[in-house]
Formats: C-alpha cells, structure tokens, sequence
C-alpha cells in the first residue's frame, strides 16, 4: 500500500500499521475516538495506558498543548523530527481516550521519509502506540507487525527495516527541570548537553511516572536469560549451561565454537550497540515465530549511549533475567 493509500484509509477511520525510525507504530486519526478505541482493542492494551500523538510538523504542535515551556523548545529545535517524545499539559482538543485521562500529552514528530510523507498526507494528528499486542516484543518490520495483528482488519505500510530499533525516549517537560520517563534512542546525556542543565531520571524510582513503565514486557514467549559481560566470560557461562545445546542465542561477535538449536547475529563487535539495537527486536520477534523455548543473549560491557535504553528493554523483555558475569 502507498502513503497515499494508508492516509486515506486512516482518515476514514480505519487502523494503519506504518514505519517510524524506532519501531512500527500503530496509528488511528487521533480526533476520531472510535479509531482510537480500536487500538486498545487491537492491542489487548489497558486502557489506562496513554498514546503518543505523531505529528509531521512542529507546527501542529501548538493546538495540541498548553503551553511549550522553554526547555521544550530547545528540545525540539535541536531532535524534531526525531526519536524523542515529550510530554506536554495537554490542550483541550486532546481526546482523554488518548491520554487515559491524564492531563498531560506525549507527542513526537518521527524521522522517517514514510512516516513523513503518510502523516503529511494525514495532515492531523495520529495516535500511535508501538505495532504489538501488549506484553510482546515491539516491531522492527512489517511482517513482524503483521504477524502479531493480524485478522484484525488493519492496514500495512511497509517501510523495511526501522533504522534504529529502539522506541523514543520519552521526557516530562512540565516539570523544571524535565525528566526522562523511559529511556530511547535519544540520552540523557545528549539532552543535557543541549539544554545546559541537568535532568531527573524518573524511570529508577518507585513511583509510577508512566503508565507504560509497569505495563510494557517487550517479552517473547520462551525463558530469556541475559548473559552481561566480557566476550569470553559471556561465551563460557552460555555453553556450560545445562539448556545450551537446546537454546537460541542471540550473540555479538563470532559465532565460531558455538553450537546451539539457533543462531542469530545481534552484532559482529561488542563496540556495535547501534546494530544490537536496530536488530533486538527482529531477532525477539523471529523466537517467537520458531517457537523457541529457551533464549540466550549476548550483552557488551561497553558503555554506550544507548545502553540505558538496551538495559531498560533486556531487563523487560527477560522479567529482570540478566546475569552479571563480570
Ligand atoms: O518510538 C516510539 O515512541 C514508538 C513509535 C511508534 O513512535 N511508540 C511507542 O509507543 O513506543 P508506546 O505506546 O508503545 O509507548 C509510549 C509510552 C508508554 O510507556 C506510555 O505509557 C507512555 O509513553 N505515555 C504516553 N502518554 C503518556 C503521558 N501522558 N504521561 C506519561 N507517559 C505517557
Ligand atoms: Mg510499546
């Protein structure tokens, strides 16, 4: 299907799977609620877990929040359109369907030329959640999307492969400073470094800062364990496991010595977060798809600018199953 042909089918009311540069989202015309109910539906999601609004063009920005508080500015000016997501007071135009009654929205403005073009051609804002059923691993591709919802009436745009493979990061910027709700493609760091100020972390502490945080698994179906650690440690730990010869490995660097039931390349150097990133989420998808029962993954030491984020997801994704073998 053509952007055109997606535009046309979420204007009138339908639900359109489409590519973003982190994952694929799944979007309804966020001002018609009808759409928007078919998402939690699609999704089996909680209906108190808000969307993100997906706008083309800062512009439409205005009519969708309160106010834009200087720090937000900065932000914008500098990631937009990119992979970062900021949550506003929201305005009265913001269906409380999208927001699960909150009064604060999270908008992004996606870099991707078909994420571009489509939301261009919708012209409005379209609500979107990652392209999964609730608890699964999120989607880097469309067949993986497809596979997860399909039969339920929904429209692809097939974009290949999401570049980055990680969901933004999301940041409060009604608070002084703002702060980090869920680590993304984007760091703290980063942040910081644009804006001049320090800023809080609230994914760390006990309280619930996004409804998402407690909700979302990024889990496949079978036990995943997370080996952290120096290459050969790592190695030696995985292949003295009693469940070794029946796994499905995730690895970085040579696969040379390992003989497990399946194989996958997370990266070719322990240095190459960005490629174990953009290829997480292909490989969660893919152990669903050969019914693998037990997973292994391999995990760098180096630090990383997108290490908060890949923790984040493993620890999920494996329900806190991350051995430390350093
Ligand atoms: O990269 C991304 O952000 C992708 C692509 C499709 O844009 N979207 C995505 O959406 O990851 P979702 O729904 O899977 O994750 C959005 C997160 C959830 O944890 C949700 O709880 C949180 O953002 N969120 C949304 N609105 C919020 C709000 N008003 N206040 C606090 N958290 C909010
Ligand atoms: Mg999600």
């Amino acid at each position: 299907m053509t952007p055109k042909e997606a535009a046309q089918k979420i204007l009138a009311g339908e639900l359109v799977v489409f590519p973003t540069e982190t994952v694929y989202g799944l979007g309804a015309l966020a001002s018609n609620e009808r759409a928007v109910a078919k998402i939690f539906e699609a999704k089996v999601r909680p209906q108190h877990n808000p969307l993100i609004l997906h706008i083309a063009d800062p512009k439409q920005l205005e009519e969708l929040v309160e106010e834009i508080p200087e720090p937000a500015k900065k932000l914008i000016q500098h990631f937009w359109p990119g992979p970062l997501t900021l949550c506003f007071r929201k305005s009265k135009t913001v269906s409380d369907l999208v927001t699960a009654g909150l009064p604060t929205v999270c908008i992004r403005c996606p870099d991707h030329p078909l994420a571009q073009e489509f939301l261009k051609l919708v012209g409005k804002p379209v609500a979107a959640p990652s392209a999964n059923l609730s608890g699964s691993p999120s989607t880097t591709r469309s067949e993986d999307a497809k596979r997860q919802l399909e039969d339920k009436g929904i429209f692809f745009l097939d974009g290949g492969q999401s570049p980055l493979g990680i969901e933004s990061t999301v940041i409060d910027v009604t608070s002084s400073p703002p702060a980090i709700l869920r680590h993304g493609a984007i760091s703290k760091e980063e942040m910081e470094a644009v804006l001049g100020e320090s800023i809080h972390d609230k994914t760390q502490g006990k309280e619930i800062t996004s409804p998402g945080q407690m909700l979302e698994h990024y889990a496949p179906k079978g036990h995943l364990t997370v080996v952290m650690g120096e290459s050969e440690k790592r190695r030696r730990f995985i292949k003295h496991h009693p469940d070794y010869k029946a796994s499905t490995i995730g690895f970085v660097g040579s696969f040379a010595g390992l003989k497990p039931a399946h194989l996958f390349e997370l990266s070719d150097r322990d240095q190459d977060q960005r490629t174990f990133a953009a290829r997480l989420y292909t490989f969660l998808n893919w152990c669903d798809r050969i019914e693998a029962k037990i997973i292994f993954i391999e995990f760098p030491l180096q630090q990383d600018p997108l290490r908060s984020a890949l923790l984040d997801r493993l620890g999920k994704a494996s329900s806190g199953n991350i051995v430390n073998i350093d």
